[in-house]
């Protein structure tokens, strides 16, 4: 394993989730929050070598010129038999009562929840992150949501604070971004406050290390772990800039909670 590199309470690893997770069992993490490669639309194997901007970004835009990443090429039933093992290292890396929440896709919600209990956690429910700007598409639904799906380490704690979250997020898409599928960070804020401050989060799939901005921005500590080197880079430096300008939004843990999410 790779020595980790330490930017202030984040620490973060270059490699394979599944070769690292296994060193981190029993470090009592609070939360597992991730972005995992959706391998959205697989199926057949022209599917499976497609670039990733040509999958997630659409033909006119800038994203067009950002590195691909890897590990979006698994039809479905490896991806949850791939996703059951990460969920599984992931899971007993956390304390009891930690909170599991992976991203994906309407395509993927069906396995994703699947391989989420497969891995040993208490799915609890769906949380639809919502894209007022999304590409519309004529004659048919919008595919407007991608969703976080939910879960605990075994029984949920009652919250102390008794804090009720909202059961969805409207926030556009971040427009500067150094990632094909780049998360909003405010989203990430906003997920953070099922998080106790100063509790422990654990981002398997880190990409531009969006999750270790929102910790470190929101006065929680953070270990992230990127297979790709530029990814990598990208998240060391992201996260550097974060520490340096050190917590931004120390949320109260009653101030009343937005669903609508404005970029900074
Ligand atoms: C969907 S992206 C995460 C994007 C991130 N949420 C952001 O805002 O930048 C998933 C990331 O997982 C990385 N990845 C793929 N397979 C991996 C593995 N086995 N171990 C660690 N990272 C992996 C990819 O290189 C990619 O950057």
């Amino acid at each position: 394993m790779n020595t980790p590199v330490t930017i202030g309470p984040a620490t973060l690893y270059r490699g394979d989730a599944l070769a690292i997770l296994p060193h981190l069992e029993g470090s009592g993490f609070d939360s597992v929050l991730t972005d995992t490669p959706y391998s959205s639309g697989g199926q057949f194997r022209s599917d499976r070598v497609l670039d990733t901007r040509s999958k997630y970004v659409s033909s006119s835009s800038a994203g067009r010129n950002l590195p691909d990443f890897s590990g979006d090429n698994r039809d479905q039933r490896a991806f949850c038999y791939w996703a059951a093992l990460w969920s599984a290292a992931a899971l007993h890396a956390c304390r009891p009562g930690a909170v599991g929440m992976f991203f994906t896709d309407w395509r993927q919600l069906p396995a994703s929840t699947d391989y989420m209990q497969a891995g040993g956690w208490v799915w609890r429910g769906i949380v639809p992150w919502c894209k007022p700007d999304a590409r519309p598409q004529l004659g048919r639904f919008t595919a407007q949501c991608e969703y976080v799906i939910w879960g605990t380490a075994g029984a949920m704690p009652a919250n102390p604070a008794g804090m009720a979250l909202p059961g969805f997020y409207e926030c556009p898409a971040p427009r500067d971004r150094v990632h094909v599928t780049q998360k909003p960070v405010e989203l990430l804020h906003a997920l953070l406050r099922v998080v106790p401050v100063g509790g422990v989060v654990v981002d398997p799939f880190m990409g531009s290390g969006t999750a270790g901005v929102a910790c470190l921005q929101t006065g929680r500590r953070f270990v992230g772990i990127e297979l790709d080197p530029v990814h990598f880079d990208n998240a060391c430096e992201r996260i550097n800039d974060a520490h340096r300008q050190g917590v931004l939004f120390a949320p109260a843990n009653d101030a009343p909670e937005q669903v609508r999410l404005t970029l900074e």
